[in-house]
C-alpha cells in the first residue's frame, strides 16, 4: 500500500509542484486548501503570469497523465478544526507538510486587518495541526515550511546555524554551555508568525513526542518543476506584484516587460536563494530522513546560495539589456547585510543544489518572456510600507537610495 502525505496548502506556489512531485514518487496525496490565496488574487486584482488552472482541472489532468489520484478538501485549517482531524484520521498519514500559511510580508503589513488575519491564520493553521496529530493518536511526521527570514537580517558575522546554537553561559562563575533555539528577528507582521511557529513546535515536541522538521527555506525562485512541466494545465503560478512577487521572480519579469528593474534602497541587502525544484526535492527527503520519536526538531536550512540584491540586478541587466533603477525602501530593514548559511543537512543527504546562474536563462524564455503580455504593469510597484513614517515611491532614482 501507498504511503499518505497529506499536504496543506498544496494549490499553491510550493504546494503545489511539491503534491506532483509526492505523488509521482510514489507517495498517495492528499491536498487540504482553501483557496485563500486564489481568493487573495481576486481581492487585489493582480493574477499570476501563468495562466493557473483550477485545482480540480490540475488534479484531473494529472490523473489523466500519470493515472496517479490526488484527493482534494477544501478545508481553512485554521478555523474547521473538527474537518481538518477527520481528515487526519481518515487518511492516517504517515507525514503531513504545510505550507497552508498566508507568506508575503508585504500583505501581512498592508493594514491592522490583514496583520490581524495574518497573525490568526497562521498560528492557528500551525496550532491545529500539532493538536489534531496528537488528538488523533497517530504518529505523523510533520514537516513545515520556515523561512530563512527567521534568523532576521543583521549581519553577525557568523554562519547562521541549523537552528541552534551553542552558547557559553556564566553560571555563578562557572563557565556552562546550552545549546539554545537561534534567537528569532522577525522583520514583518509575516514573520512574526513564521518565529511564533517553531515555539509552537517546540512544545509539542516536547510534550507529545512530535516528530518535527522544520525547514527554514530561502526566497523560491523559478516556476516550473518537472511535473508540473508535463503539461500546460500543470503550469506553476507566477507572482510577480509588489505584494506577493519575490525578488528574483519580479527582476525578471521586470526585465521582460520594459520596466526598470525595481531594487529598493542601496541594493545592499543579502538574502537567502533557492529554486522551485530544490524546494520539492529537499521536502521529498525531508519526508524519508523523518527525526526519531522523542528527537529534538530538526531544522534544515533549505537553501542554496546567499546572493546580493543588487548583484542580482546587474546579473539579469547584462543578460536582458535592462535598466536598473532605485526606489525608496518601503520596508523597515537595515540598507545593506551579510548573510552566510550553513546547510550541510541537506547536503549531508546528498543534495545538489541548483545554482542561479545555470537557471536564469530558462526561467526567462521557458516562463516570462512567453507570458509577458499577461502582466499588469500597475501592479508591479510596491505601495504596502511597513510604518507611517515611510511614503510610497513609484518612480524611483537611477542613483541608490540610502
Ligand atoms: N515562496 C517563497 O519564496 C517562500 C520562501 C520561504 C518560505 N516559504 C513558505 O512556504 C509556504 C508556502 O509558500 P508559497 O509561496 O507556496 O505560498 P502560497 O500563498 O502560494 O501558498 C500557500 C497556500 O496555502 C493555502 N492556505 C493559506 N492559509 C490556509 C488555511 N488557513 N487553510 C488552508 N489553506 C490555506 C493558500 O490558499 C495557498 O494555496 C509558506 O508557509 C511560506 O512561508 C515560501
Amino acid at each position: 500500500m501507498k504511503e499518505r502525505v497529506i499536504v496543506f496548502g498544496g494549490d499553491g506556489f510550493c504546494g503545489w509542484p511539491t503534491a506532483l512531485h509526492l505523488s509521482e514518487s510514489g507517495y498517495e496525496v492528499i491536498i487540504v486548501d482553501n483557496l485563500s490565496r486564489r481568493k487573495i488574487d481576486i481581492e487585489l486584482d493582480a493574477n499570476s503570469l501563468t495562466p493557473i488552472k483550477s485545482i480540480y482541472k490540475r488534479i484531473e489532468t494529472w490523473k489523466q497523465l500519470t493515472g496517479n489520484e490526488i484527493h482534494y478538501y477544501n478545508i481553512d485549517i485554521s478555523v474547521h478544526y473538527r474537518r481538518l482531524l477527520e481528515v487526519i484520521e481518515k487518511h492516517k498519514p504517515k507525514a503531513v507538510v504545510h505550507f497552508a500559511e498566508q507568506r508575503s510580508a508585504p500583505y501581512s503589513m498592508k493594514s491592522p486587518y490583514l496583520k490581524r488575519y495574518t497573525i490568526d491564520n497562521n498560528t492557528n493553521a500551525t496550532h491545529n495541526i500539532c493538536c489534531a496529530i496528537v488528538e488523533s493518536q497517530l504518529d505523523v511526521h510533520l514537516i513545515h515550511l520556515g523561512t530563512t527570514g527567521y534568523y532576521g537580517y543583521s549581519s553577525v558575522g557568523l554562519t547562521i546555524p541549523e537552528g541552534y546554537l551553542n552558547v557559553k553561559v556564566d553560571v555563578d562563575g562557572d563557565e556552562k554551555y546550552l545549546e539554545i533555539a537561534y534567537p528569532p528577528n522577525p522583520g514583518s507582521i509575516y514573520h512574526l508568525t513564521k518565529c511564533m511557529d517553531p515555539l509552537i513546535f517546540s512544545y509539542y515536541n516536547k510534550n507529545d513526542l512530535m516528530k518535527i522538521t522544520d525547514l527554514h527555506q530561502g526566497i523560491v525562485y523559478g516556476t516550473q518543476t518537472e511535473e508540473t512541466r508535463m503539461h500546460e494545465d500543470l503550469i506553476n503560478r507566477f507572482d510577480y506584484c509588489g505584494d506577493y512577487g519575490t525578488v528574483l521572480n519580479r527582476f525578471l519579469m521586470q526585465s521582460q516587460v520594459n520596466h526598470p528593474i525595481t531594487v529598493h534602497g542601496t541594493g545592499g541587502q543579502t538574502r537567502a536563494f533557492i529554486h522551485i525544484q530544490d524546494t520539492v526535492r529537499c521536502v521529498k527527503m525531508a519526508l524519508q530522513n523523518p527525526p526519531k520519536r522523542g528527537n529534538k526538531v530538526k531544522i534544515l536550512n533549505q537553501t542554496s546560495e546567499c546572493r546580493n540584491i543588487l548583484e542580482l540586478a546587474k546579473i539579469i541587466r547584462d543578460i536582458t539589456g535592462g535598466e536598473i533603477r532605485f526606489y525608496r525602501n518601503p520596508r523597515n530593514e537595515d540598507p545593506d547585510n551579510e548573510l552566510k548559511f550553513d546547510n550541510t543537512g541537506f547536503k549531508s543527504l546528498g543534495w545538489d543544489p541548483i545554482m542561479l546562474d545555470q537557471s536564469l536563462m530558462t526561467e526567462i524564455i521557458e516562463i516570462t518572456n512567453k507570458y509577458k503580455h499577461r502582466c499588469d504593469m500597475s501592479k508591479i510597484i510596491c505601495t504596502s510600507v511597513w510604518n507611517d513614517h515611510i511614503q510610497v515611491d513609484k518612480t524611483g532614482s537611477g542613483e541608490p537610495i540610502k
